[in-house]
C-alpha cells in the first residue's frame, strides 16, 4: 500500500517528564516532592524503586539531546520539576533550577527541535501537600506563582505549553484511589475537589501567561478514552454516557466550554452531596481558551452498567478482548481514530496534539547488543494510521509525540514496564536505541508511514 503522508508542518516527537528521568534528586536545591514521599512510603512503589537516579537525564542534557537530534524530532515533550523551581511550594524561584531548564530549553534549539514543556507532570511540592494538596484551594495561587516563574524564564524561547498532565490521574488515582501520589484513600468529593482546583489553576496560568505576552501557544493534556457498552442494553448505555462523564467530559467541558456537564453534576451531587467547592463563576474562570489541546491515549474503556458499585457502573478488565500490553493494557489502536474524531465533532476549532501514545514490553538486550522491539515497531506504526485516519475524517490533529523518548521511572510500577523507543540499562545507564528508534525516526523524517510495514528498521 501507498505510504500516508502527514500534513505539512505536522509536528513529530517523543515525551518525557521531569521525576521519570531526570534523577538529582537533592541536587541544585530541589526540593521533595510529593512522588519523593509517595516512593519513600513502603509498599507503595514496585521494588522501592525511587526517581533519585532514575535515568540520569539531568547529568546527561548534552548528550540526551543529540541522541533527540539523530532520531529526527520536532519537538521534545519534557516537564518542569516544580520542586527545582519552588522547593516549598512558595517564595522566591530557585535560580539553579531554572537555569537547568534554560540550558536544556537552548541545547533543544541549537539542534533546531521545538521545546513542548509541561508545567505540572504530578509532582506537586511536599510542603503543599502538606497544606492539603490539590483539595485545597489555596494551591490554585501557588501554582500560577510557579507557572509565572516559569514562563518569566523560557516564555520568549518555548514555542508550546501544556499547564497539567492528566488531571484525572492526579485526582481520581492520587486523592481518592490513593495509587498514585500524594497516596490519599479519600472519596469522590475529595478527588472532585482535587480536580476542580486542577482545572482553575489552569485556567489561571493560561491567563498569566497571556498577561506576560508570550509569543506561544498553552494548552493542557487529559487522558482520554472512546467508550463503548458490553451489550446493547439501555442500562450498558447509560453506564456508557456516565463513564465517559466521569473520565472525558468532567475534563473537557471546563477547560473548553466553560461548564461542568449537567447530568455528571447530577450524577456527582446524588452520589457525594453538594459539590460546594465549585464556587459561582469558577467554572467559567478555568475556560480562558485554549491554543490547543493534548490527548494521551493509551486504551479504550469498555463498560457496563453496575447498579451494585458505588459509580453505577464498572470497566470490564477483558476490554474489548484485542491483543495486550506488558502492562495488561489493550492494543487497540482504531480507538485513537474514534477519540480523535469524537473530539474534533465536539469541540471544533480546537487542535489537537496527541502528547502521548505508546506501548510498555519486555525488552531484553540482544546478544548482537541491539534491542528487538518488533511489536513496539507495528504498535507505533497501527496508531500513526489511526491518527492519519482521522486527520482524513477532518480531525485537526497537528502533532504526535511518542511516549517515550526513553525507558524510565514508570510511576507506582517502578522500572519493570519499559515504554523507551531508546532501551536504558539501568546499571550503566547507557542509552541503546531500540529497533523502534530506527522506525520512529523513518517516519518523523519522511513524514509519513506505511501502513505495511514497510518502513520498518
Ligand atoms: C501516562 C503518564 C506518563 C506515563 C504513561 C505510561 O498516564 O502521563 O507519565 O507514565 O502514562
Amino acid at each position: 500500500m501507498d505510504e500516508l503522508r502527514f500534513p505539512d508542518g505536522f509536528l513529530w516527537g517523543l515525551a518525557t517528564s521531569a521525576y521519570q528521568i531526570e534523577g538529582a534528586a537533592r541536587e541544585d536545591g530541589r526540593g521533595e516532592s510529593v512522588w519523593d514521599r509517595y516512593c519513600r512510603t513502603p509498599g507503595r512503589v514496585a521494588g522501592g524503586a525511587t526517581g533519585d537516579v532514575a535515568c540520569d537525564h539531568y547529568h546527561r542534557v548534552d548528550s540526551d539531546v543529540g541522541l533527540l537530534a539523530e532520531l529526527g524530532v520536532g519537538s521534545y515533550r519534557f516537564s518542569v520539576s516544580w520542586t527545582r523551581i519552588l522547593p516549598t511550594g512558595t517564595g522566591a524561584p530557585n535560580g539553579r533550577g531554572l537555569d537547568f531548564y534554560d540550558r536544556l530549553v537552548d541545547r533543544l534549539l541549537e539542534r533546531d527541535i521545538a521545546p513542548t514543556v509541561t508545567l505540572n507532570h504530578w509532582d506537586l511540592p511536599q510542603a503543599l501537600q502538606d497544606a492539603g494538596g490539590w483539595t485545597a484551594r489555596a494551591t490554585v495561587d501557588r501554582f500560577d506563582e510557579y507557572a509565572a516563574a516559569v514562563f518569566a524564564r523560557l516564555g520568549d524561547r518555548v514555542p508550546r505549553w501544556i499547564t497539567h498532565n492528566e488531571p484525572w490521574c492526579i485526582a481520581v488515582l492520587g486523592y481518592w484511589r490513593g495509587v498514585h501520589a500524594p497516596g490519599v484513600a479519600g472519596d469522590l468529593p475529595a478527588a472532585l475537589a482535587a480536580a476542580h482546583h486542577l482545572h482553575l489553576s489552569h485556567g489561571r496560568a493560561v491567563r498569566t501567561y497571556r498577561e506576560q505576552g508570550h509569543p506561544g501557544a498553552i494548552g493542557i493534556t487529559l487522558s482520554l478514552a472512546p467508550h463503548s457498552a458490553c451489550s446493547g442494553s439501555d442500562a450498558d448505555g447509560e453506564a456508557v454516557r456516565l463513564s465517559d462523564g466521569y473520565f472525558n467530559r468532567w475534563f473537557l467541558d471546563p477547560v473548553l466550554r466553560g461548564r461542568y456537564p449537567d447530568d455528571m453534576v447530577r450524577h456527582f451531587s446524588g452520589l457525594a452531596g453538594p459539590l460546594d467547592f465549585i464556587r459561582p463563576g469558577d467554572a467559567a474562570a478555568a475556560d480562558a481558551g485554549i491554543d490547543f489541546l493534548g490527548v494521551n491515549y493509551y486504551q479504550p474503556r469498555v463498560v457496563r452498567a453496575a447498579p451494585g458499585q458505588y459509580l453505577g457502573w464498572e470497566v470490564l478488565d477483558e476490554g474489548s478482548g484485542g491483543p495486550r500490553t506488558a502492562m495488561g493494557w489493550e492494543i487497540a489502536p482504531g480507538g485513537l481514530t474514534d477519540l480523535l474524531v469524537r473530539l474534533a465533532r465536539d469541540h471544533p476549532g480546537t487542535p489537537l496534539f496527541v502528547t502521548e501514545n505508546g506501548v510498555a514490553l519486555e525488552d531484553r538486550l540482544s546478544d548482537d547488543g541491539a534491542v528487538h522491539d518488533p511489536v513496539r515497531v507495528a504498535f507505533l506504526r497501527d496508531h500513526f494510521v489511526a491518527a492519519h485516519r482521522a486527520i482524513a475524517a477532518g480531525a485537526d490533529l497537528r502533532g504526535y509525540f511518542v511516549w517515550s523518548f526513553m525507558d524510565n521511572f514508570e510511576w507506582a510500577l517502578g522500572y519493570r514496564p519499559r515504554f523507551g523507543v531508546v532501551y536504558v540499562d539501568y546499571g550503566t545507564l547507557r542509552r541503546i536505541p531500540k529497533d523502534s528508534a530506527r522506525f520512529v525516526r523513518e517516519v518523523f523524517t519522511r513524514n509519513a508511514v506505511r501502513p505495511d510495514g514497510d518502513d520498518s528498521a
